[in-house]
């Protein structure tokens, strides 16, 4: 059984660099540690010039010797294999391993994560190190897991080096056999980019306006990610090979252009995700209004989809920066805490800080852990102690699941063809910011599902199922959706959908494609809405809704209904909202992207809103998650604000922090939690 992830009990840990620190203090930090309610490190993640300090010379005793004060003290060890950061002596001698911009100049050594996944003769070194930490270390008592690499496709997500267009090359005859197939899924016709010899083919290189073919670089995405997961199997098909029983194999971070979900089942026991809630400040400026930190709960349950208890590897804990971009400021008072519980709302039982002292030289001397850079008590070491004696009052929690009703469908080939296509962009992030919120206002818990990753039995676990604005359509998805829907299951599409085919191009059916049979819809003209000139208004039944980035002309064929319209400008009159009966359920297409208020409309609609409202009535400003088990149910409250807030509970109920049965109301102070039996 492996340490963490067990079902049986939640375990804080963290991050912690041996080699930064004199020797003469790792004990004490080690002590310091266990006695904060610490009980797993994770180390050794860049660190590969202990282990092999020149080509083929391997020494151990840096790390033997820091895991000998680990086996005495009885701090658990997840070790991380040092590919992030290849030495110097390596890309030196061989700077094929170097990734390479888009303008074909390298990135050379001096920071991280500029290596390439390709070149062979980074595999065959980074086989040789993995081996020799394995062998080495695989058995030692202290350790419980292994993290390969760090943080996957973090800093950059594309590769163009040499090694890359070999491989891509390779790539491609495995998925098209012949070049005029490639010409074909690529539409070379267009602009005379036809192909006639494999050599010509490239990964994308600097092209006039960056406008290279759409159809190219979505394979080319496809590529990076087949080329991620496989430096990842490659690392773990040789630790499977030595690890303890009960140890894991783990990476972290959840990053672009990968398919997080097949390299977790093809190579992973479970995953786990880097949590920086105060990064919002980066991304909006923290407007007050804005969901600020709580946005992160948007990427953990995204991460929930990639393995539904999972463990947070890295976790803010203090003010963070480069010493060249980003800043974050430090957790408040009570926020440490408040993430902490995201977290674990979330499905996390694991949860680990980064890191345990501040970096006193480097890159990263702003991004402040639990310790400033003197080591002395500070306010975040008595908030990690209180986390520890909070964590003691809710170890029911562990290995129940996050329960939710209502779902966001994703799919790769969507979610990349959105990156490099504006019409499919501008939707997609309007529908999904937007029905994300209008969950989280209304406190009508949310999962994400990625759809080729599923099968009818995990589909049917949910009453509605959100599929925005899946441009790609495959038969096989069409397929299990119709099932579903056959069950009895509500599936809602927006505008833009099943446009296209898995190239990316065009399809000539009328639109919507694929899906124009299981929506009864037929979709008659489109195009944008001129933002800030235009105002683009639907009745639905009543309901007045706004449309939103684009409009489809829908109207319904055969048996479907036509449930709204629009009632403005020249769409006055023509359809915006057709559902069509399938079976023991429906479908809705929706002709436009959703905004919150048209979320929230469709919430109500479909009986799925607020589901828990007949014990709990929920202030907007506070999360509300539920995780759920044979042992029963257990109600996270998450206060994001920086002042109290009241719940009023409609029965009493047990508060597992406060260890008693509280009636009436729930006071939650600035950034505070409770958690509920139900
Ligand atoms: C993570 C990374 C850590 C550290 C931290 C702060 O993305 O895994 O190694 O760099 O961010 O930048």
């Amino acid at each position: 059984m492996s340490y963490i992830l067990n079902g049986k009990r939640l375990v804080l840990g963290v991050c912690y660099y041996p080699e930064h620190w004199a020797k003469s203090i790792w004990r004490e930090d080690l002590q310091r540690m266990l006695e904060s309610g610490i009980e797993v490190i994770r180390i050794a993640e860049f660190a590969w010039s202990k282990t092999e300090p020149e080509e083929g010379v391997f020494t151990y005793d840096f790390f033997d010797e820091f895991l000998d004060l680990c086996d005495e003290t009885d701090m658990k060890v997840i070790f991380g294999t040092p590919t992030a950061t290849p030495p110097a002596w390596l890309t030196e001698k061989y700077p094929e391993v170097l990734n390479v911009d888009i303008n074909g100049l390298p990135y050379r050594h001096g920071a991280r994560r500029h290596y390439n996944y390709n070149a062979l003769v980074y595999r065959a070194l980074t086989q040789r190190i993995v081996t020799k930490l394995a062998e080495h270390y695989a058995q030692r008592k202290c350790i419980i897991g292994w993290q390969i690499d760090n943080e996957l496709n973090c800093e950059t997500d594309e590769f163009h080096s040499e090694a890359d267009s070999a491989a891509f090359r390779l790539f491609l005859r495995d998925r098209y056999g012949t070049l005029a197939e490639l010409n074909r899924a690529w539409g070379t016709v267009f602009w005379n980019q036809t192909y006639t010899a494999w050599e010509q083919v490239h990964v994308p290189r600097k092209t006039i306006s960056n406008s290279t073919n759409p159809h190219e670089v979505l394979d080319y995405i496809r590529f990076v990610s087949a080329s991620a997961r496989s430096f990842c199997k490659l690392q773990s098909d040789i630790l499977r090979a030595y690890i303890k029983p009960g140890d894991f194999i783990t990476t972290n971070g959840m990053f672009e252009n990968l398919d997080n979900h097949e390299m977790t089942r093809e190579s992973l026991d479970f995953f786990t995700y880097d949590s920086y809630p105060n990064f919002a400040y980066c991304l909006d400026g923290y407007t007050p209004n804005g969901l600020r930190d709580r946005r992160w709960s948007r990427s953990l349950s995204e991460v929930r989809s990639i393995s539904p208890i999972f463990g947070i590897m890295e976790q803010q804990s203090g003010a963070n920066g480069w010493n060249t971009r980003m800043e974050a400021p430090t957790p408040r008072s009570g926020q440490m805490t408040l993430w902490t519980m995201q977290s674990i709302a979330h499905g996390a039982d694991y949860v680990s800080f980064f890191r345990w002292r501040t970096a006193t030289m480097g890159t990263e001397i702003y991004w402040h852990g639990i310790l400033d850079y003197s080591g002395r008590e500070n306010r975040r070491i008595a908030e990690l102690r209180d986390i520890k004696t909070k964590l003691n009052r809710l170890q029911a929690v562990a290995g129940t699941r996050y329960a939710a009703k209502v779902a966001l469908v994703k799919d790769y080939d969507n979610v990349w063809d959105a990156k490099l296509d504006r019409w499919h962009s501008r939707v997609s992030w309007a529908s999904e910011e937007a029905i994300f919120s209008a969950a989280q206002h209304t406190h009508t818990p949310l999962d994400y599902m990625y759809i080729d990753h599923a099968d009818l039995d995990a589909l049917k676990q949910y009453s509605v199922l959100f599929y925005p604005h899946p441009s790609i359509m495959t038969k096989a998805r069409e397929a299990l959706l119709r099932a579903y829907v056959e069950q009895g299951g509500t599936v809602v599409f927006g505008c833009r959908s099943a446009y296209k085919d898995v190239n990316g191009q065009c399809v000539m059916e009328k639109l919507p494609g694929l899906l124009a049979d299981l929506t009864a819809s037929d979709i008659l003209e489109y195009s944008f809405i001129a933002p800030d000139v235009e105002r683009v208004s639907i009745d639905w039944g009543g309901d007045a809704l706004e449309a939103s980035v684009f409009t489809d002309l829908v109207e319904p064929v055969g048996d479907g209904v036509r449930e709204g319209e629009y009632t403005s400008d020249y769409y006055a009159g023509s359809g915006a909202l057709v559902s069509h009966r399938v079976g023991l359920g429906r479908t809705y297409y929706y002709g436009t992207a959703f905004n919150e208020e048209a979320a929230k409309v469709f919430l109500k609609r479909l009986g799925v809103c607020d589901p828990y409202a007949d014990i709990l009535t929920v202030p907007e400003g506070v999360e509300l998650a539920v995780r759920a088990g044979e042992q029963g149910a257990y109600a996270f409250l998450l206060n994001y604000q920086n002042a109290p807030q009241t719940v009023a509970l409609q029965r009493p109920c047990e508060s597992l922090l406060q260890a008693e049965t509280v009636t009436g109301a729930i006071e939650l102070p600035a950034y505070g939690v409770a958690v509920l039996k139900l």
